[in-house]
């Protein structure tokens, strides 16, 4: 399956950090913090056992939008980069195509509270700016998970969207949400 992705040249390196795209061969090291509840807790999606989730990331689909995060060659975290279009009136709606990314992030529980995720997220959306030529990234997440609204604010996102009791969680309830993003304008002028 082509992807965007394909455009960039891999890997994409921090001062501490490698970043990737995903391999058949990383699901191991995935599934090992993935299926601990420390990373489920907020993740769309809980995986019951490592058939369910090997069957999820050989997708093409996840293939094509999934990078992996490695400190010192030991992977660390997997990030989450989806090419999409921008909402466009039917006129316009061909100079919206791919303009846009939704971001995602989850760490290793062992490797938080380091600054890990702000490195990577922030190398992320240099890429989809400078690389990838996107005009506009963006993120969700629970009001409750502030590991993951307090990383976008420190990489600087926006907090455009509060919505209330619209999400269900699947042990707490109808819960409000965040949506946070960044325009490429807005990231070059702080630049
Ligand atoms: C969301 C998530 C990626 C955030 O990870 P994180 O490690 O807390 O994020 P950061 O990179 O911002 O770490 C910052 C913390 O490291 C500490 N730190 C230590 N060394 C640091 C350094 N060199 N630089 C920056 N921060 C450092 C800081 O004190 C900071 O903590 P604080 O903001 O509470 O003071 C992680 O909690 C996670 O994977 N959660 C589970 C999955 C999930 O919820 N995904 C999102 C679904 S919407």
């Amino acid at each position: 399956m082509d992807s965007p992705l394909d455009t960039v040249t891999w890997p994409l390196r921090t001062d501490r950090l490698t970043i990737r795209r995903l391999a058949i061969d990383d699901l191991p090291a995935i599934w090992a913090y993935r299926r601990q509840p420390a990373a489920n807790e907020w993740m769309t999606r809980e995986f019951p056992t490592e058939g369910a989730f090997r069957a999820h990331f050989e997708k093409p689909q996840s293939l094509a939008t999934t990078l992996v995060l490695e400190r010192d060659a030991t992977v660390i975290g997997d990030l989450m980069l989806k090419v999409e279009d921008g909402w466009a009136q039917e006129e316009v709606a061909v100079q919206a195509v791919a303009v846009h990314a939704e971001l995602g992030w989850c760490l290793d529980e062992a490797h938080t509270g380091r600054g890990y995720a702000v490195e990577a997220v922030t190398e992320l959306i240099r890429c989809c700016f400078d690389d990838l030529g996107l005009r506009r990234v963006s993120a969700n997440c629970f009001a409750d998970n502030t590991p993951s609204w307090k990383l976008m604010e420190k990489v600087g996102m926006r907090r455009e969207i509060h919505s209330v009791r619209d999400g269900l969680h699947r042990t707490r309830g109808w819960l409000d949400g965040y949506g946070y993003a960044l325009l490429a304008d807005e990231w070059r002028e702080r630049a």
